[in-house]
């Protein structure tokens, strides 16, 4: 696990991205794992600034979101789908048919989850996945408790989570208690994962997953056991960390190996 310490969340985010540009241009169609949430505003930002300085081409990307809430339709605001329209989408040249966010509304929620593993098997898998954080430490809506082999099914949310997310609902009554995930085994699977956080409030959350024990109590741990992980944290989302000199050392070999 290689983790990145920037000093605020405008740093990080642009580090990040420059992360993903530099892998998007190694592979034209590149399977690209995208996430929701406040946290990664910034990075998309970044990378539809790249797309209009002309850097970086999505005409052969295709995407896969980790999530999204049950009930909820494409016009819903509070859909993660009309978030990602809003964000990142309607703002760049991926084709809309390459666009994949799960469907809400789905009928049948079982065969929909296997279908929608089926089709990230069928692109060749996800070659990055980019990952917010929760303050339980759950990525994407994997919640505490949720199988550290887990594939894409519904997920009953936490009363923290939706605490959490109401910011966005006008009011705790109106945030979904369901949600479809990717699960913590589908997340494992991709070829590379990049976790991001920002600010104190993710402190707590973050020091358990990089430097706490592998458990499914906090299923951001479970990326200990992923081969290519690179964590991109502000400052003050380090705050707990024990071992921070030491992700600084192996920084400061990378850039010695970068400028030979
Ligand atoms: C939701 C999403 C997660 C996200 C988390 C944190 O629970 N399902 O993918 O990481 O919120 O969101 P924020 O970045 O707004 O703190």
């Amino acid at each position: 696990m290689r983790v990145i310490i920037e000093k605020d969340a405008q740093a990080a985010s642009e580090r990040a991205a420059k992360l993903i540009a530099d892998s998007l241009v190694t592979k034209p169609d590149f399977v690209l794992g995208l996430a929701t949430g406040s946290t990664p505003l910034g990075i998309y930002e970044a990378l539809i600034r790249k797309h209009n300085d002309g850097k970086l081409d999505f005409s052969n990307v295709t995407s896969f979101n980790l999530d999204e809430y049950v009930g909820l339709g494409p016009a819903d605001p509070n859909s993660y789908r009309y978030f990602m329209q809003e964000s990142l989408f309607n703002h760049i040249n991926i084709p809309p048919e390459n666009t994949n966010v799960p469907d809400g509304r789905a009928l049948d929620f079982a065969t929909y989850c296997q279908q929608y593993e089926r089709k990230i098997v069928e692109a060749g898998g996800i070659d990055l996945q980019l990952l917010g954080i929760g303050r339980d430490g759950h990525i994407a809506f994997n919640e505490p408790g949720s199988s550290l082999g887990s594939r894409t099914r519904l997920k009953t949310l936490t009363s923290e989570t939706i605490r959490d997310n109401s910011r966005f609902f006008g009011g705790i009554e109106n945030v979904p208690r369901l949600a479809i995930t990717m699960g913590v085994g589908t997340i494992l699977e991709t070829r590379k994962c990049l976790l991001v956080a920002f600010g104190e409030n993710k402190a707590h959350a973050i020091s358990q997953a990089i430097e706490g024990a592998v458990t499914a109590q906090v299923t951001a741990s479970a990326l200990q056991l992923h081969p290519d992980v690179t964590v991109v944290i502000d400052e003050d989302a380090g705050r707990h960390l024990k071992r921070k000199s030491y992700y600084a050392e192996v920084e400061e070999s990378h850039r010695l190996l970068e400028s030979n």
